[in-house]
């Protein structure tokens, strides 16, 4: 049996007993006096890779903790887990499946099996399918109904099928070639299409039906609201092969759905949808930001998979990343993570790594579906800098919760407007400086003198000023955010998340929580609109139901 079937328990390693020891010994740990006694902290604790820098000096970690959670890795067999992954191992156990997203950025001539059959022809095939597509569609060749040429490309797809390919569309807004915009219809709630079909024009309007299993209700739904509405807006049905294509590795369905056959653009069981920005689900991408750059993405997440496979774990930035988490959930009784960026086009980052992250670690078995024995992923949030600093960032400050975070910064605005971005630049360091210096009793005291204040003032104010300090947190920085850094970055979590899961045992590429949710959305559909008979299984869901149908009006 492969060694991921019957994992290990993290728990019961001799690194993670003397994580354990080290965590009771690190309580009076300083970050403000381990950057005092140690002129060379941040060189020590930091390091460069595809393009990305990592300071993860403010961490609560010395030498001693980050060798431990080396060994951890090394006890849990990590190394051999990467090797299976990036060679098609059925890693994801309980759907018998590989994860195979790294096939997808690698070259031309490199070799990987699934089921004894070399995967990559496919994955270049399938990209030279998009490039001639992308070509079309930019060159003015594909056209609508009416014969114009398309100028307005929706994606019909919700989670992986949308929230990738949403954020490097935006994110690389810089890139963006003109002629076409790229559009995203995910939920199924009417306003979101009447608010984005209001300003388009059918006659110009591309669909992309984006869904790996061409069976998710709210694409299908909007899908068919799609159809209806170019149809209405004068198309024949014998017109909608221009206006529809579809991403999917169910093609049966998508051509009962009346996709034509040529307009099908495949995807593999082995691709998992949070993992699937890199394939043709990536196709929006391509459309926004020219196929070139779409390569420059992929060759970026290529680079992160080969410092992934082969740095030393101590210098492998995936590697100490997921350690790192592995180390505030376990040990530090932290609950959750906050995802920091300092840059416009990355404002929804936090979106894309909540499916990737809590999607994937959100599991409570082991592959052989025994209980964990320990925390598993952590919650995802965030939101972009400075504008969190005035909203949520209090709680990060003097809250009673110890959340890390990441601060994502590059170093070049593609928009320079004054010195706004050395303000911007500032502010994330100076967040993560208070978050790690805070002020103590005495220097809020301090202060408080200093103002001329009376002794007893003084002391009613300064619990109130008093700021703990010695909260960690990561800081990326990029040179800028260009495709191929932006590949890396989204690597870099990706394989994060992985390392994690390796830890904890579990199966980071299934979703079976998902499921409950969607069937029983059907039933209660059922009861909804009086098509299920007799009450539904709860007393509260009932209810609801008879306030809905007493007051519905459309
Ligand atoms: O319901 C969750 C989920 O299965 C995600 O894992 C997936 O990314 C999303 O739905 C969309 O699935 P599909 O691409 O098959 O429509």
């Amino acid at each position: 049996m492969h060694h991921y079937l019957k994992p290990l328990d993290a728990t019961q390693q001799p690194a993670w007993q003397a994580l354990r020891t080290q965590r009771e010994q690190m309580q009076a740990f300083s970050l403000r006096e381990a950057f005092a006694a140690d002129p060379q902290r941040f060189q020590r604790y930091s390091l460069n890779s595809g393009g990305l820098f990592l300071d993860y000096s403010k961490n609560l970690i010395d030498a001693r903790s980050q060798q431990l959670l080396v060994e951890l890795a090394e006890q849990m067999n990590l190394r051999q887990a990467i090797e299976q992954l990036f060679a098609g191992a059925p890693l994801n156990a309980s759907e018998n499946r590989p994860a195979l997203h790294t096939a997808l950025r690698r070259p031309i001539g490199d070799r990987v099996l699934v089921d004894g059959v070399d995967v990559m022809p496919q994955v270049h095939r399938v990209l030279a399918q998009m490039t001639e597509l992308v070509q079309r569609i930019h060159n003015g060749l594909w056209r609508g109904f009416s014969e114009k040429p398309i100028t307005d490309v929706v994606n019909i797809g919700i989670g992986g099928s949308f929230l990738g390919p949403q954020l490097v569309s935006e994110a690389l807004l810089p890139f963006a070639q003109r002629g076409v915009r790229c559009h995203y219809l995910a939920n199924i709630d009417g306003s979101e299409f009447h608010e984005l079909t209001a300003e388009l024009c059918a006659e110009t309007t591309l669909f992309i039906v984006s869904s790996k299993s061409f069976g998710t209700l709210e694409t299908l739904k909007n899908a068919q609201a799609a159809r209806r509405w170019v149809l209405a807006q004068g198309a024949r049905e014998s017109d909608l092969h221009r206006h529809f294509i579809a991403v999917s590795s169910n093609r049966q369905a998508a051509v009962a759905f009346g996709i034509a056959e040529e307009n099908i653009f495949p995807m593999w069981d082995w691709v998992g949808g949070r993992y699937s920005l890199w394939s043709a689900i990536g196709l929006p991408i391509a459309l926004a930001i020219g196929m070139g750059n779409f390569k420059e993405l992929l060759s970026g997440a290529y680079e992160m998979d080969q410092h992934f496979l082969s740095a030393p774990f101590a210098e492998n930035m995936p590697v100490l990343l997921g350690l790192l988490g592995v180390w505030y959930g376990d040990f530090w009784d932290s609950h959750s993570h906050a995802i920091l960026p300092y840059d416009h086009h990355l404002r929804n980052f936090n979106q894309h790594l909540q499916q990737l992250d809590m999607e994937s670690n959100g599991k409570r078995v082991r592959q052989d579906g025994s209980p964990v024995s320990c925390g598993t992923g952590p919650v995802i949030w965030g939101g972009v800098g400075c504008n969190g600093q005035h909203a949520y960032h209090q709680l990060l400050h003097q809250g009673t919760q110890l959340i890390p975070a990441d601060f994502i910064v590059p170093v070049t605005s593609y928009n320079p407007l004054a010195d706004h971005h050395q303000w911007l630049y500032a502010n994330c360091l100076s967040q993560s400086q208070a978050l790690m210096c805070g002020k103590t009793r005495a220097e809020a005291e301090a202060e408080l003198r200093a103002q001329g204040l009376a002794e007893e003032e003084v002391q009613r104010l300064a619990p109130h000023k008093a700021i703990p300090g010695n909260r960690p947190s990561n800081t990326l920085v990029l040179e800028r955010v260009s495709p191929q850094r932006l590949g890396a970055l989204i690597a870099l979590y990706e394989h994060k998340v992985f390392v994690q899961s390796v830890i904890w045992g579990i199966n980071a590429f299934d979703q079976w929580g998902v499921e409950l949710g969607k069937e029983l959305g059907k039933n209660v559909y059922g009861h909804l609109t009086g098509q299920e008979p007799g009450p539904a299984k709860d007393g509260s869901t009932q209810g609801l139901i008879e306030f809905f149908r007493a007051r519905h009006r459309g």
